[in-house]
């Protein structure tokens, strides 16, 4: 079948700012948003910038926006659209703009290097590491992230909180607190307690918009966040679980 021509605005700019430009572009039937900017840098804008790798699903590069959504371009059939529909492209809104649909991501990388590793019980050697096959299975979940960042774009208290950010980690890395918190060999850190004091635990007011939009269904609110917050609200006060207490369990 015969493509389209399909109307598309796109962010174009730098740091020092930028604005929607207007593209028709045609589209082809089976075609996602990433196809529709390959489209675009081998015609009339070969100077857009925008970042990918697999267009897979997989390596979670091309983190972006499409009508204020955030969602991989690679994963986003076009079909999903009306076909009047205007489809505007912006870059992640929560990390500084490179250029164009690139945003500097350095944030999450600090996260990550600030997060204790994996330290197993000192008299293991390695080769010696051994675990049951359900606990193995309990954390299986969290180790499909794909790092694509969207949970961490979405979450209110960095999207438009700027001063929020040094204390607060985010959703990739509760999921990775609760992965290491179910890890029997994980013997030096307690995860729960980090999270907590450490990562920011308690500014998380379970919206769920993390859980909504990661793209490989990882039930982030439900089986880690939720799990933490139980487990320490024995420990410290946390007003969220408190009134969830209150509301859900009479
Ligand atoms: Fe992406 Fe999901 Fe990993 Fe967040 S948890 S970085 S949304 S794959
Ligand atoms: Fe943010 Fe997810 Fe909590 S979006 S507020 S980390 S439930
Ligand atoms: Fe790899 Fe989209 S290009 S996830």
């Amino acid at each position: 079948k015969a493509g389209t021509t399909r109307n598309f605005k796109v962010w174009r700019g730098d740091e020092s700012g930028g604005d929607l430009t207007d593209y028709q572009v045609q589209v082809n039937e089976g075609e996602v948003v990433l196809d529709v900017i390959h489209r675009l840098q081998a015609t009339e804008a070969p100077d857009l910038a925008c970042r990918w790798n697999c267009k897979a699903g997989k390596c979670g590069s091309c983190s972006m926006e499409i009508n204020g959504m955030p969602r991989l371009g690679c994963m986003t059939r076009m079909s999903t659209f009306d076909e009047n529909e205007t489809v505007t492209i912006t870059p992640l809104r929560t990390f500084p703009i490179i250029r164009d649909l690139v945003t500097d991501v350095s944030f999450n990388y600090e996260k990550a290097r600030e997060t204790p590793a994996f330290a197993p019980p000192e008299e293991l050697k390695p080769g010696e590491y051994r675990m049951q096959q359900v606990d193995v299975e309990r954390s299986q979940e969290f180790r499909k992230c794909i790092e694509c960042f969207l949970c961490q774009n979405t979450c209110h208290v960095v999207r438009d909180h700027e001063e929020n950010k040094e204390s607060f980690s985010g959703p990739r890395y509760f999921i990775r607190a609760a992965e290491l918190d179910m890890h029997p060999l994980d013997a030096k850190t307690d995860r729960k307690e980090y999270a907590q004091a450490s990562q920011g635990l308690g500014y998380c007011n379970i919206t769920k918009c993390c859980t909504e939009v990661c793209p490989e269904h990882i039930k982030i609110t439900d089986n880690a966040i939720i799990p933490m917050k139980e487990r320490v609200v024995d420990r410290r006060y946390d007003p969220v679980v408190w009134l969830g207490s209150k509301i859900f369990r009479r």
